[in-house]
């Protein structure tokens, strides 16, 4: 048989199965885990969301429509950027795909060369190196564990090379919780902008901010406007992950490219989706905000209870739904005769004596941290950090 795809065998499979694996072995053995794993909301769908569905499909609004969405969603997106960013884009600027992570891999396809670098922030959304090694690129990886997670310009210049094609921001950001304020995106785009670069700015926690504000680093000069591309969707605000709902706005030429793409890989997206996804941009925004308001309450509570933990620091959790934690005060410590070297061995202990889910910091690039996720109750918030206080307590030092 001929060899298969080295890009696709280069593609790595996703580093929280292991964890994933024994946290299903250990609920089929009756136990119950508190998961802090998960990367979407736990509410439903608002229920007018849910309710346009169930119309359109009645309405027999069920065809193929034109590849980069429908003219009502391509509509409410361009309003979405006026009013939320400031961003003036026309309908042919903007093409609609499946996830975010569709619009995420359509732009680096169309960008990117093989030899070429793509800068990312580590720790960095799980996706980002991989996507970026099947557009035939590299990923660059900056640390930014000294900046407070925040990729600063310095980094990004050091890291430019002459093969560099972009960089690719993400605030608020998975898996850090990390907000960028305006100055740095500042400095960021003029170091995209001295070097050519293309940005492409991941802001699909945009609506999730707790400290601080949102700034779309297309919105700072007409510069980088022209060099940004923004992606954005409306799994997490909208808590809408299965309706496969994001976007990207750019350059007519690149989202014609995209779009040509699009047309022979998945064509549309959901047709059915995309009406609903009309309803959300456009309706009662009120469940926006109640969800954002619990997810702030529960940030404060997962954040005061690990921050009672010797040995963990979390970091500054400003946006998104996940609280960083630095977990390296507990390398050397010992379980039952086992000592503990990475985070990886801190989650699977957490998993197997305290049943609690989260994921180890190899997934992001980082082996000092953990992501817990706080899209889940106050009661599992305090229950899950409470048994990990307890274990860790027990831990024996060296
Ligand atoms: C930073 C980031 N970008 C993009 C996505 C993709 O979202 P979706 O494809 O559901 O729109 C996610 C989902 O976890 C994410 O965390």
């Amino acid at each position: 048989m001929k060899p298969l795809s080295e890009k696709h065998l280069a593609i790595e499979e996703s580093k929280t199965l292991a964890i994933n694996a024994k946290a299903n072995e250990l609920k089929a053995a009756g136990i119950k885990i508190i998961n802090y794993s998960s990367g979407e909301p736990d509410f439903p769908t608002p229920e007018a969301i849910r309710q346009k569905a169930i119309e359109v499909i009645k309405q027999g609004h069920v065809r193929y429509t034109a590849t980069p969405g429908i003219p009502e969603l391509k509509k409410a997106i361009v309003d979405k950027f006026k009013t939320d960013n400031g961003l003036t884009y026309e309908p042919n600027q903007i093409i609609v795909s499946s996830g975010a992570k569709q619009s995420l891999y359509n732009t680096l396809q169309v960008i990117c060369e093989p030899g070429d670098e793509v800068i990312i922030a580590s720790p960095y959304w799980t996706s980002y190196p991989e996507l970026v090694k099947l557009a035939g690129a590299t990923p660059v990886f900056v640390d930014t564990a000294g900046t407070d997670y925040i990729l600063k310009a310095a980094h990004v210049e050091a890291a430019v090379t002459n093969r560099t094609k972009a960089l690719i921001i993400n605030s608020p950001n998975n898996p850090t919780g990390a907000v960028y304020n305006r100055e740095t995106l500042e400095a960021i785009g003029r170091v995209a902008t001295k070097h050519d670069l293309f940005v492409i700015s991941d802001e699909i926690y945009e609506k999730l901010i707790y400290e601080g504000e949102h700034h779309s680093i297309a919105s700072i000069s007409d510069d980088l406007y022209q060099r940004t591309i923004v992606v954005n969707g409306l799994s997490k605000a909208y808590a809408m992950t299965g309706w496969r709902i994001g976007y990207a706005a750019a350059s007519k030429t690149l989202v014609k490219l995209m779009a040509n793409m699009q047309s022979h890989a998945t064509s549309n997206t959901n047709t059915i989706a995309q009406h609903a996804a009309v309803e959300a941009l456009t309706g009662d925004q009120t469940p926006v905000g109640t969800m954002r308001e619990a997810f702030e309450r529960r940030r404060r509570v997962m954040k005061e209870a690990m921050d009672a933990i010797p040995g963990i620091k979390s970091a500054n959790a400003r946006g998104a739904f996940y609280l960083m934690v630095d977990v390296s005060g507990l390398f050397g410590k010992r379980h039952e005769g086992k000592e503990l070297n990475d985070a990886t061995d801190v989650a699977a202990l957490w998993l197997e004596h305290a049943h609690v889910a989260v994921v180890p910091g190899v997934a992001f690039g980082a082996d000092h941290v953990m992501r817990m996720s706080y899209a889940t109750s106050e009661k599992e918030i305090l229950e899950g950090c409470s048994r990990i206080k307890s274990l860790v307590e027990s831990l024996q030092s060296r």
